[in-house]
């Protein structure tokens, strides 16, 4: 038995990322690991248990309780949306802002899953207070250990709507569930990955406007609502919100992926 072996054991398996998995449970870089003869038994013993779970379709994310988003590591637990790279679209529109000299005072990430955008803007605008909500009380523990393991001071809320807010924001990010009961299914399955986080409603987009309507309620004038969105998505869908809409950027794959509001 050697690392080669176990490696090509776990390549076997559709869609699992082997180097995540076998650099978890060794401990070291898989290019390190593929040049090593001796192997820890306890290890080999862990892998195989490891690999059985893989097997039955569980998500190595929520098995070693850790994800990475944008080459960075961050806590998980099951239930908690899974990041995706697409997401890195807003990270970097919120670099642009800032090298405009946007300065929010306020910003708000609303669905924070864990925690990934809010930890972004708190490092972009670090004199801004950042608030990040999420309905699910996992989400909100998730984002707590991450921005206590980032050393990053962020206002963690547990709530469903945006009424909940008093003083307004300069600034709303969101990544909200966008997939439509029928892509849920046809993507699917997800396992782990509560249905609350991926589907928006029957067409996908009904949370979408909800938060965009509610969101603009709590936002000051001039401030900005950033948005990832479906790629399915067209222009029709916002009626009256559509004369906000500032820019469309396309993600790496050249899909839409994002949409800026700005309240006048
Ligand atoms: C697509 S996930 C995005 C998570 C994270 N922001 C990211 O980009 O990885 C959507 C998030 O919205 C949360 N959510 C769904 N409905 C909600 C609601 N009514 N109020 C607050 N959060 C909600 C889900 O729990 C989930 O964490």
């Amino acid at each position: 038995m050697n690392f080669i072996e176990l490696y090509k054991e776990l390549k076997r398996i559709e869609g699992v990322n082997e180097r995540f998995v076998m650099e978890s449970i060794f401990g070291e870089k898989l290019e390190r690991l593929l040049t090593k003869n001796k192997i820890d038994k306890r290890k080999v013993k862990k892998f195989y248990r490891i690999l059985n779970l893989l097997k039955k379709g569980e998500k190595p994310e929520y098995i070693f309780k850790k994800t990475t988003f944008l080459d960075e590591e961050f806590y998980i637990e099951k239930g908690v949306l899974i990041p995706r790279e697409e997401t890195a679209e807003i990270v970097n529109y919120l670099k642009e802002l800032k090298n405009k000299n946007f300065s929010p005072e306020r910003i708000l990430d609303f669905g924070t899953g864990t925690g990934i955008l809010a930890i972004w803007a708190k490092r972009i605008f670090p004199d801004s207070q950042v608030v990040a909500v999420d309905c699910l009380k996992r989400a909100c523990k998730c984002t707590l250990i991450n921005s206590k393991n980032k050393k990053l001071k962020i206002k963690i809320i547990t709530a469903k709507n945006f009424k909940i807010f008093k003083k307004k924001f300069d600034l709303i990010i969101t990544n909200p569930p966008y997939l439509s009961e029928e892509e849920f299914i046809k993507f699917g399955p997800f396992k782990g990955e509560s249905k609350k986080a991926l589907v928006g409603g029957k067409k996908g987009y009904e949370t979408f406007l909800k938060w965009l309507k509610e969101g603009f309620e709590v936002l000051k004038p001039k401030g900005f609502f950033i948005s990832e969105i479906s790629s399915f998505w067209s222009k029709k869908i916002l009626r009256k919100f559509e004369k906000y809409l500032i820019y469309e950027k396309k993600d790496f794959y050249g899909k839409k992926r994002m949409w800026v509001f700005i309240r006048f």
